[in-house]
């Protein structure tokens, strides 16, 4: 579909999103229905979204998935997952109808004729349903799952759109697991794909308060003046969670936390946070802004990474109380993993405006509490007024989850006689101001997929950028495998103390959440 048709498209009465496309009827066809994915995330963002009169009443679901079943057990087993794990209460007259609007299609990922017949199948659907052949294909399998089935597609033709319709593929993390990989999955992926048609999903560019970070700073006319290396001493990031491997370690070991978390969300949370300001909402001038950050990230040379990188991995502890196992204890994990759960890092971003100003960013599993924010510490102020005292500096900070919303740390004089002073927050809460809850990220990201717009999802060359940047620490850490730095730490910690002195030797400290 071109602009042209697309910006028809755009619904002028919809409240607050004039600027944005509307969701077009298409066909989501969900590889990998039957994992968790789906259960947990997909089919009940797909139901938030029609029970908030969001969805065009004409989507249509397919799930595709080895597994024998009919259109009605997989019915009922979204029913039952949906009820589970959906944001909102579910409304039986709304599954009623949403529940009709789901298929089932059974087939390995490696049968051609599995896609012929699914290809008839939408065809048909594209009839009784209306949904004008707009097929959206989403990957909820394995990276090696992906050739077999993108190479199917094209066979079956399902990946070029036809006249008037688009055909659009989402993919899941884990987007390679370093750049000559992330490079092939993307070779891959073109082969069936082009690049306009492809959206990479990280779902932390979908929660509210990620997307909240330009409006912060380009919406409001008082930050970015104070947004640069004069008046910012260092910015945080933290993303904590309780949890620990959860039964996911056939996939985790060969990950940890610096491929699944920092690769891709934290550096995505970092670029909304350092880039400049776009020309307009564009996703390509969005994006192109962000890449830049990236690409800006100072590159550790090997012999630097143990100074500015800690890896940690979770022992025996207790979290709220409640003993866990160590990581190493866990099933399906080997004894002796060198896998990191927890990782501290200290980078600079070499451009004018953040030259000098440290970034620190920490992520871990099985730490005290779960949350996510960045906080933005500014420079003190002189000192020399009010007695010397020493007074805390500046700080804002945006929660990204949980209690979304944002403070600002700020001096002032405490009641009384004397000169005393003390830190006061300002503070707003999404919940309260707002008196609406947030959609989950998956939601707004399916939607703006149906929509066509690719601002909230990661360009090709914002991967393998980050790629280039994670692989020098991986590198490093693999080649010290004779005597690797991996520091443990109990569960229910703030992390190993190596993560504490990455801060301490820079005179700082981590902000406690
Ligand atoms: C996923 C990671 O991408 O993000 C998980 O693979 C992590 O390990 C999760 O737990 C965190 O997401 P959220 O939205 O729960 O903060």
């Amino acid at each position: 579909m071109n602009r042209a048709s697309e910006q028809e498209n755009v619904n002028p009465l919809r409240e607050g999103l004039s600027t944005r496309a509307v969701p077009q009827p298409c066909s989501v066809v969900i590889f990998g229905a039957t994992g968790d994915l789906a259960h947990r995330k997909l089919i009940p963002a797909l139901y938030n979204l029609a029970a908030d009169g969001e969805l065009p009443p004409a989507v249509t679901v397919i799930g595709f998935a080895r597994r024998e079943k009919s259109d009605d057990e997989f019915r009922r087993e979204m029913e039952e997952a949906t009820r589970k794990f959906s944001r909102q209460p579910v409304r039986d007259e709304i599954w009623k109808t949403f529940g009709q609007s789901i298929f089932y299609h059974q087939s390995d990922f490696g049968d051609e004729s599995g896609y012929k017949s699914l290809a008839a199948k939408l065809d048909k659907i594209d009839q009784e349903r209306g949904t004008r052949g707009n097929r959206l294909f989403y990957f909820a399998v394995a990276p090696d799952q992906f050739e077999p089935i993108l190479k199917h597609l094209k066979g079956a033709g399902l990946n070029e759109a036809r006249e008037g319709s688009w055909a659009r593929v989402i993919v899941e993390k884990p987007f390679g697991t370093d750049l000559a990989s992330a490079r092939e999955l993307n070779r891959v992926v073109h082969t069936s794909f082009a690049e306009e048609q492809t959206y990479r999903i990280d779902h932390f560019l979908g929660k509210e308060t990620a997307q909240n970070i330009l409006v912060l700073r380009f919406a409001n006319a008082i930050f970015e003046p104070l947004w640069n290396t004069r008046y910012i001493d260092h910015v945080q990031i933290t993303a904590a969670e309780t949890l620990g491997v959860e039964g996911r370690a056939g996939y985790y070991e060969g990950a940890g936390a610096l491929r699944d978390m920092v690769q891709n969300h934290l550096l995505q949370l970092l670029c909304l946070i350092a880039m400049e300001a776009p020309t307009d909402l564009g996703a390509d001038n969005i994006r192109d802004e962000k890449v830049k950050v990236v690409g800006s990230l100072r590159r550790f040379a090997p012999n630097e990474v143990a100074n500015s990188v800690v890896r940690g991995q979770y022992a025996e502890g207790a979290i709220n109380g409640k003993p866990v196992p160590a990581y190493r204890t866990e099933k399906n994990v080997n004894p002796n993993s060198m896998t990191d759960t927890f990782v501290a890092l200290r980078l600079n971003i070499d451009n004018w405006r953040w030259w000098d100003v440290p970034i620190y960013m920490r992520v871990g599993k099985r730490l005290p509490k779960s949350g996510t924010e960045i906080s933005v510490h500014f420079k003190k102020a002189p000192l020399v007024l009010f007695n010397k005292q020493s007074t805390e500096e500046n700080v804002l900070v945006i929660r990204i989850q949980p209690d979304e919303g944002i403070s600002l740390r700020m001096q002032a004089k405490m009641p009384g006689t004397s000169f005393r002073i003390e830190p006061v927050k300002m503070d707003f809460h999404y919940g309260t101001s707002f008196g609406k809850a947030s959609p989950e990220a998956y939601e707004r990201l399916l939607l703006d997929a149906m929509s066509g717009d690719a601002t909230l999802f990661a360009r090709r060359d914002e991967v393998e950028q980050a790629w280039t940047f994670i692989d020098v620490i991986e590198n490093a850490w693999a080649a010290k495998k004779d005597a690797p730095e991996l520091f443990f730490y109990p569960a229910g910690s703030w992390g190993p103390e190596e993560a504490d002195n990455l801060l301490a030797r820079d005179g700082r400290a981590w902000r406690r959440l």
